[in-house]
């Protein structure tokens, strides 16, 4: 019979210790339980299909002492790893797992293995709407990171939290309620922002709770100096100083730009790695 443990906040190192064995698929899942653990974020919890020899994992909403979820932006995310369809599927279809119920977004489902266990599990419950497929890229940090070098009156420092307002004009989900309160926790993690002679902000570029980059954004009277690649050297060498030993990237199948920009900052595409954020919305609430 179908089983579902929930992960005390205790086993998630033991987690994050298994799920190396599936990296860099299993990234964005193990520096989610990293955060969770060292006490930086909340409002997530984990369960796996078995313990400790798992094969199908979902992170969703979690809500706290006070019963509400602490960010409006993350409420309704859940995550999933599934080492195959079937396990992933089996674990998905345990009742009160995904609360189908209520709307629901899955981010980074990968299209091999995860978007069928997911298609397979929510049946007739509701409709499954895909967004845009992306790509994605992993990097090792090393220590062999090129020199950093500014020009003449730039400086750099991490992103403050009175430039939020800037970044979310240029990012994607900059309007989505709670937006802006999301980017503001995720500048706890390694992020880059470099300032013209003027004090203005040409570039930024963050980390997530993650552990992906994002919100990579250059001016565009500076485009095609350097800019981007300048601020993706200072994050990996913050990420390195922070304890990280890899990252990654989600690049949308039409960003060109994106993807040439991976590529020459030492990024390789993940086989496999192909992924969508689905919204799924219960039949009910058709009616
Ligand atoms: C993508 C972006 C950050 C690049 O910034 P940039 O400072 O112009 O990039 P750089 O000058 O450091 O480019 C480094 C390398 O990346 C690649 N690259 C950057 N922009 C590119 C473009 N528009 N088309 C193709 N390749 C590009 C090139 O290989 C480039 O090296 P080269 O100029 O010697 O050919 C910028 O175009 C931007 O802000 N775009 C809008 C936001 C966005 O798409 N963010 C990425 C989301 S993942």
């Amino acid at each position: 019979m179908a089983s579902a443990i929930r992960l005390a906040v205790s086993q998630l190192p033991e987690l994050t210790r298994r799920l190396e064995r599936f990296f860099p698929l299993s990234l964005k899942a193990y520096y989610l339980a990293q955060s969770v653990h060292g006490g930086q974020w909340s409002g997530v919890e984990f369960v796996v299909d078995d313990w400790p020899d798992f094969g199908a994992l979902v992170y969703r909403p979690a809500k706290g002492s006070d019963g509400k979820h602490f960010s409006k932006f993350t409420a309704k995310n859940y995550g999933l790893y599934g080492e195959s369809r079937e396990r992933l599927t089996r674990l998905l279809s345990i009742p009160g797992i995904v609360n189908w119920e209520k709307d629901a977004i899955f981010s980074a489902v990968r299209v091999e293995t995860e978007l069928d266990a997911l298609r397979d599990a929510t049946g007739e419950r509701g409709k499954l709407v895909d967004g845009e497929p992306a790509r994605m890229y992993y990097r090792e940090i090393d220590e062999q990171l090129p020199d950093c070098s500014l020009p003449d009156g730039w400086t750099a420092t991490k992103i403050p939290q009175d430039a939020v307002g800037k970044l979310m004009q240029n990012w994607a989900f900059g309007t989505t309620e709670g937006a802006e309160e999301y980017i503001k926790q995720c500048l706890q993690f390694p992020s880059c922002a470099l300032w013209d002679a003027k004090g203005e902000m040409m570039g930024c570029l963050m980390s997530h709770e993650y552990g992906s980059n994002g919100l990579l954004f250059v001016d565009k009277s500076v485009r095609r100096q350097g800019v981007a690649l300048e601020l993706a050297h200072r994050l990996q060498k913050a990420m390195l100083e922070a304890g990280r030993k890899n990252t990654f990237v989600y690049a949308a199948y039409s960003n060109e730009a994106a993807h040439q920009f991976a590529h020459a900052t030492g990024f390789s595409v993940v086989p496999k790695g192909d992924s969508l954020r689905c919204y799924y919305t219960p039949a009910s609430a058709k009616l």
